[in-house]
């Protein structure tokens, strides 16, 4: 059967690091609370002038030197991304210009800090359908820009960044044994767009607006969503909590992350967490820590991956890939 496989990662964070201390001397807050409520210790933030579709850019041309193709070889760019350059064109689109790929297709997704689950779910059923052959799948941020900077209840978790991978077809015997995407699971219930939200938009304010987050409430949903949709990936393969090599969950929090490992009672060297270092960068994360995780050579060429996120919506996903 035809399967999708993970041929590359890239990524690319911005330049600047903004440290919790640096965070405590513009609103009231402090390291010790940050770093106990989220794990998160740091995080990069864009420069002036620096959008998502250059960070995009970076981690896709990092992806594709890293597999060795050149803008020809391309026929999709997809990109997750709540944060685009402008309303519209897709930022896809840019991107697909600035890597000098003329062909094909390119668009946004739209599914917040789930984008990456749902944009590798989406380009893995182009690919399984014909029609795609080898495709960038992106997710990339510029949560800076939507984050009220005087309200400390969610400026300390957010962040920039970008992260990449080509997926590529390639013919398998159709077992849990192949390489590529084994199995993916996608959920939305947008009776909870009230907990997580951006208080702007073109068609309703004319401005871009402002994330706003019932912080408690979403925690309580996440810890639920992604223990469930994790299951589903499971239960869908055949596959024992033991068989996976690798947790790549969404950086939100690292309580969040700490529960769901638990849950599968993965050993806590088998996730990898990035969210110390990387802060929330939202549909970026999975493929961010995913591409850490490749560099530093914890994931290596058969290790079976279980990817999953949550976010606003609310949307919730995973995935099962044998990397
Ligand atoms: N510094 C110091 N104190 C703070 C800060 C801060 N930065 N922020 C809030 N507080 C205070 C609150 O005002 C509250 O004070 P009170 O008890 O006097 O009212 C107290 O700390 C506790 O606040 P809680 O919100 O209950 O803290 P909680 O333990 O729930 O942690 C957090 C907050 C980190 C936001 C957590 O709830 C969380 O991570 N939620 C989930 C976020 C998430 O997963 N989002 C998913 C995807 S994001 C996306 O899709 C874009």
């Amino acid at each position: 059967m035809r399967r999708s496989v993970i041929t590359a990662t890239g990524s690319y964070l911005p330049e600047r690091i903004v440290t919790n201390a640096e965070l405590a001397e513009k609103v009231d807050t402090s390291d010790e609370w940050i770093v106990a409520r989220s794990g998160i210790k740091q995080r990069h933030i864009a420069a002036d002038g620096e959008l998502t579709s250059d960070l995009a850019t970076k981690a896709a041309q990092a992806a594709m030197d890293s597999a060795g193709l050149t803008a020809d070889d391309i026929d999709l760019v997809l990109l997750a991304t709540a944060t685009p350059d402008e309303t519209f064109p897709a930022t896809a689109a840019t991107v697909q210009k600035n890597l000098g790929i003329t062909r094909g297709f390119a668009f946004d997704l739209q599914a917040v800090c789930t984008g990456f689950i749902y944009a590798l779910a989406t380009a893995d059923n182009f690919i399984k359908a014909g029609q795609v052959t080898r495709a960038l799948v992106i997710g990339a941020e510029t949560f800076s820009r939507i984050i009220d900077w005087e309200d400390r209840t969610t400026c300390v978790l957010f962040a920039d960044g970008a992260g990449a991978i080509v997926l590529e077809v390639s013919e398998q015997e159709g077992t849990n044994q192949d390489r590529g995407v084994l199995t993916s699971h996608l959920h939305a219930d947008g009776r909870h767009h009230d907990l997580l939200y951006v208080d702007g938009g073109p068609s309703s304010t004319q401005t871009t607006g402002y994330l706003r987050m019932a912080g408690r409430e979403v925690f309580k949903h996440a810890v639920n969503n992604l223990a469930s949709v994790v299951g589903e990936a499971l239960e869908a393969t055949g596959l024992e909590p033991h068989d996976i090599d690798w947790l790549i969950p969404h950086q939100a929090n690292k309580r969040i992350i700490d529960s769901t490992g638990r849950k599968l009672k993965m050993d806590p060297a088998k996730v990898v967490v990035t969210v110390d270092i990387h802060g929330n960068t939202s549909a970026a994360s999975v493929p961010l820590a995913l591409d850490v995780a490749v560099r530093d050579g914890r994931v290596k060429k058969g290790d079976v991956l279980l990817l999953e996120a949550m976010g606003g919506g609310f949307t919730w996903g995973s995935a099962l890939v044998r990397y």
